[in-house]
């Protein structure tokens, strides 16, 4: 039972993973019939015709419709638990889940029903599964960072068991500095901070990200190519990137795969991890993401294994599961 789906595929720890990117379109499906929801489309496959996506937004789109299938917390859990059931197949140890609690709140479902659906399941994770977790909360950058601060303190004030912060949705136009406030709280909270940045958007929103609201990972930060001063300093700095290559190519952050830039940011000294973003959309899993990347890139049994590592450094874990792990 402890031998991954494919045993080329190092173990690894997912660091950046959207739960609701997780919600396979039969389990839209099964639910949407749970809970008496119509959806747009008749069946599987006509849902499936509409993950051609053409950028972030397009995505975005279909991702939050998704979503309003998601109404109780045993919805919330049993997405969850078929995400950390698919992790252990792909090899994964540690995940670092993020939630949109305002995705949620905006179509009426309270955050007790996200948090809870979601932690209880998490809190099991590593007995039933093998997989320590931590759940981060992403603000959404489209909406007002006062209702995101908002909904910070009232995660504060219920105790709800998160590790961080972080925020993503559509990035161009909503940049880092909107959202100092939020950030401050967080930190002053003893929450590790996170924030997605250049992955449409320029290479000054991921400096802005360090700089403004001190993050200690960027999500996805493949456009910090644009700017080699930028490059310089996240390896100077050992910043972390949580980078998605199925992801970009799916949503044309880059044009191919062969064209992605992951070996030029490893060569440069950057400290790369590998993850899936939102599998259930983007056509694979952690291992999917792996397996794509070493075979277009001719990555090595060592290169591989380097990332793992990579992954498990970046990792918020401390003590004796990262010991463990490391
Ligand atoms: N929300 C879910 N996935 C995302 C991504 N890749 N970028 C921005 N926001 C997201
Ligand atoms: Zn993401």
């Amino acid at each position: 039972s402890d031998v991954p789906a494919n045993p080329a595929t190092p173990p690894c720890a997912e660091l950046h993973l959207h739960i609701e990117g997780t919600l396979e379109p039969d389990l839209v499906f099964a639910l949407a019939e749970r809970n008496g929801i119509e959806l747009p489309d008749r069946d599987i496959a006509g849902l499936r015709s509409r993950y051609a996506f053409t950028d972030l937004q397009s995505f975005l789109d279909l991702y939050y419709e998704n979503m309003a299938v998601l109404r109780t917390p045993a919805d919330f859990a049993e997405m969850t638990r078929a995400y950390l059931t698919r992790a252990r197949a792909a090899g994964v140890r540690h995940a670092e889940i993020m939630f949109d609690p305002q995705a949620h709140l905006a179509r009426g479902v309270p955050l007790a029903t996200s948090v809870e659906g979601i932690a209880s399941v998490l809190r099991a994770s590593e007995a039933e599964f093998g997989i320590s977790t931590g759940l981060i909360a992403a603000f959404l950058r489209d909406r007002p960072a006062t209702e995101a601060l908002e909904v910070l303190e009232d995660l504060l004030a219920m105790d709800a068991p998160i590790i961080g912060i972080g925020l993503d949705s559509a990035e161009v136009g909503n940049p880092p500095s909107g959202f100092t406030a939020v950030y401050d709280r967080a930190r002053r909270a003893g929450l590790h901070l996170v924030a997605h940045a250049g992955e449409e958007g320029p290479p000054s929103y991921i400096a802005d990200a360090l700089d403004d609201l001190g993050v200690e990972r960027i999500d996805h930060g493949i456009r910090c190519l644009d700017d080699p001063a930028l490059v310089a300093r996240l390896a100077a700095e050992q910043i972390p990137l949580t980078v998605c290559p199925l992801s970009n190519v799916r949503l044309r952050a880059v044009p191919s795969l062969v064209e992605h830039p992951l070996r030029r940011l490893l060569e440069a000294g950057v400290v790369v991890t590998i993850n899936s973003d939102d599998p259930a959309y983007f056509g694979g899993y952690v291992d999917d993401n792996l397996h794509a990347v070493r075979e277009v890139h001719k990555l090595t049994d060592d290169e591989l294994a380097a990332l793992a590592a990579n992954s498990f450094r970046a990792s918020f874990l401390d003590g004796d599961r990262r010991d463990a792990l490391l």
